[in-house]
């Protein structure tokens, strides 16, 4: 996007993409708790590409559920919309959260960023170290570079706070037990989270409501991008670097055009120029409600905004006749 005049997305898309995050939310829903994430996750990638067909853009999917030949649908270079309107790369996470859906425990989210063509970091399926923090701190205040006790003392400082009053969010995984303890020897207090890293990045940017102040640790390389997308809009800082576990993954990153593998990415590197965010509750959390079937009907919440404005949107919708509207 470097050099490039950047006239904006249409603002009618900020509706068009919460109608795709409202149906795939929908379609995983009514598997919610039934242990099968397989088809949760079959049933909303079905929905968003159903819906992605309606919205009049020419999108390419830069983030999606894997490579032409893993994954049927929404994969990686897939040409989606009417191919009538503006060309704009795309990431997608139709069920973010697959075994908490599965699980019907909280949090499980339909996500989607819309980006102008070129706008978001084409990043390969492999983890990603990441740290995110909300927006009205100096630029910097954090760095991936630094150690966990010196970030949380510099946010404990730029926040006025001592650092016992500082939470982190983490993934609860056994390859975080030296962040894990790196952090409580500091004096910073952890919400361990079983899964949805994109949620936890969202929760920093609204501490009073939520008690996050950071988002540390690693989790998929496509969350962060979603994460920083929707950090774009609502402000806030995040950085992501890749973490490769294998050969093979080094060089798949090589094959999508990613040269130095050690580079570290701000938010502008991972979601550049004017960016639409939207998320819909699959299961309901600290984010937004799940969807709510009563009488032949759906109720769902979204959250979708904007980085040219900075809007930030939270839309209820009611759709009647649900089964009619959206298809099992
Ligand atoms: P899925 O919906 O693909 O299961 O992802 C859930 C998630 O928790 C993400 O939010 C996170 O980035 C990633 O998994 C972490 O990966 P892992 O479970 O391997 O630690």
């Amino acid at each position: 996007m470097a050099g490039k005049k950047s006239s904006g997305l249409d603002r009618v898309l900020v509706l068009e993409v919460a109608r795709v995050t409202e149906a795939a939310a929908i379609a995983a829903a009514r598997l919610r708790g039934r242990g099968n994430e397989k088809a949760a996750d079959k049933a909303a990638v079905d929905a968003m590409r159903r819906e992605l067909g309606k919205v009049a853009i020419k999108g390419r999917v830069v983030i999606g559920e894997g490579e032409m030949d893993e994954a049927p649908m929404l994969y990686i270079g897939e040409e989606v919309g009417t191919g009538a309107g503006p060309a704009v790369d795309i990431a997608v996470d139709p069920l973010e959260g697959t075994t908490i859906c599965a699980k019907s425990m909280p949090n499980a989210l339909a996500v989607l960023a819309i980006a102008e063509r070129g706008g978001l970091l084409h990043a390969p399926d492999m983890y990603m170290e990441k740290i995110a923090i909300g927006p009205g701190y100096p630029p910097g205040v954090v760095d991936l570079d630094r150690s966990p006790a010196d970030n949380l003392n510099a946010l404990a400082e730029a926040k006025g706070v001592p650092i016992a009053e500082i939470t982190a969010c983490i993934l609860d995984r056994p390859r975080h037990a030296d962040l894990i303890k790196a952090v409580r020897d500091a004096g910073a207090a952890i919400r361990l989270i079983p899964d949805g890293d994109i949620a936890g990045v969202i929760w920093t940017t609204d501490s009073r409501e939520t008690g996050i102040d950071i988002y540390m640790g690693s989790g998929g390389a496509p969350e962060g991008v979603l994460a920083a997308a929707a950090l774009r809009c609502i402000g806030g800082q995040i950085q992501g670097r890749l973490m490769p576990l294998k050969a093979e993954e080094t060089a798949r990153a090589k094959s999508m055009g990613i040269t130095d593998i050690k580079r570290k990415y701000n938010m502008e590197d991972m979601a550049a120029g004017d960016v639409i965010f939207a998320a819909t509750g699959i299961t309901g959390g600290s984010l937004l409600s799940g969807v709510f079937f009563a009488g032949g009907s759906a109720t769902t919440e979204t959250v979708v905004m904007r980085s040219k404005t900075g809007t930030v949107r939270r839309i209820k919708t009611t759709v009647r006749d649900v089964d009619t509207r959206y298809p099992a």
